[in-house]
């Protein structure tokens, strides 16, 4: 029932979106981080999203000229944007989500949580102007440690009294994005048509694909394919970092990602049925805090959990090994948040 559910969801998102089917013409969206490697090509493909009727752009430099070059194309988003702190009120004032990609990336040879000296305090900041400026917007978090930035986020907004777990995603659908296209490409299906839900978090053993779970049957050949594409998949962020070779790591399949997750937020926010996504949020289904499975969209954020649906052994193993990493990184998160 669940994966039936799943499969025929997933799949209507993902096509859906490469199609560009609206629903509605009056959303606000902001882009903190707006000018950087994943910020402008992510507020390009916003800007063309006609759902949009103001979208904000906000970086700490860059964002007048991002805006200008943005608001010459004939969409109907009308562009506000705002650079450094006396201009983030602005740039935040009514949005109903809030896509955060603000934050530095990694480099060859750093693991996504040795980001976390810096990204932790960009991310603290941004999100306390969003509980001052919007505090009923849908807040999804790109920048990494994504497995630690959620829990920051959600201390922050609990501390400004407007914490609502259905409204904080951190957004993963990169992973999903990335099982399609390499478990397409193994089984000779057409990556559009292929949905795998990927559960868990957003760092190496933490990325969980349930391929049982695939709107279309995937066999493996041997364990040992299926070992390759599971590393492949859990390390597939590294490897754009080493071959952009100390040039940042994903943006243009990250802004495409964002921009699939932000479309599917607006059309849940809107009433859209059976929008689905994987996100990253607080829950309660397997034992840890954070947990991305996935998730119903609706007018208030999450609608309705999924859960975790029936796993096979291999995945059983797969979640048993990143259950210990993820209470880590979810603890560091909430550790330097309640200091802070
Ligand atoms: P980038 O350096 O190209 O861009 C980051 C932007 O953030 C820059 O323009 C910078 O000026 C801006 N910025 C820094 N501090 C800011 C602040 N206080 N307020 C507003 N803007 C600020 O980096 P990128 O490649 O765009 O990556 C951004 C983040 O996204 C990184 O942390 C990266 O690891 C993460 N990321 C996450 C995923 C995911 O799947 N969740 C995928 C790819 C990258
Ligand atoms: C990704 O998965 O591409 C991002 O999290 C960026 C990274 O550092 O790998």
């Amino acid at each position: 029932m669940f994966a039936q559910f799943t499969r025929k969801s997933l799949a209507t998102t993902a096509r859906t979106f490469s199609t560009s089917s609206q629903v509605r013409q009056n959303t606000k969206v902001a882009v903190l981080g707006a000018a950087g490697g994943i910020g402008q090509p992510l507020s390009l493909l916003l800007k063309c999203n006609t759902s949009i009727s103001r979208l904000g752009v906000y970086d700490v430099a860059n964002t007048p000229g991002v805006a200008a070059d943005l608001s010459h194309i004939n969409t109907p988003a009308s562009l506000v944007h705002g650079k450094g702190d006396a201009e983030l009120d602005k740039v935040l004032k009514d949005a109903e989500i809030v896509v955060i990609p603000a934050g530095v990336p990694r480099k060859p040879g750093q693991t996504r949580d040795d980001l976390f000296n810096t990204n932790a305090g960009i991310v603290r900041t941004l999100v306390e102007a969003c509980a001052k400026n919007c505090p009923k917007a849908l807040i999804a978090i790109i920048t990494n440690p994504v497995n630690s930035t959620v829990p920051i986020a959600a201390e922050v907004l609990k501390k400004k009294g407007c914490y609502d777990p259905k409204r904080v995603f951190g957004v993963t659908t990169l992973d999903l994005v990335r099982s399609s296209t390499f478990i397409a490409e193994y089984i000779g299906a057409n990556p559009i048509d292929l949905n795998i839900p990927v559960i868990g978090g957003h760092s190496g053993v933490t990325i969980i694909p349930i391929t049982s779970q695939a709107s279309q049957k995937v066999t493996f050949k041997s364990k040992e394919d299926l070992d390759k594409l599971t590393d492949r998949i859990q390390n597939a962020g590294t490897e754009v970092v080493k071959a952009k070779a100390g040039g940042g790591s994903a943006t243009l399949s990250m802004a495409f990602a964002a921009a699939r997750f932000t479309n599917s937020l607006i059309k849940g926010l809107h009433g859209e049925k059976n929008v689905v996504e994987c996100a990253y949020v607080e829950n309660e289904v397997c034992g840890v805090k954070y947990f991305s499975t996935p998730i119903v969209l609706g007018k208030g954020g999450v609608e309705k959990n999924l859960g975790l649906g029936e796993l096979n052994d291999y995945e059983k193993g797969l979640l048993e090994k990143a259950i210990p990493e993820l209470k880590k990184d979810i603890q560091k998160g909430e550790e330097f948040a309640k200091k802070g």
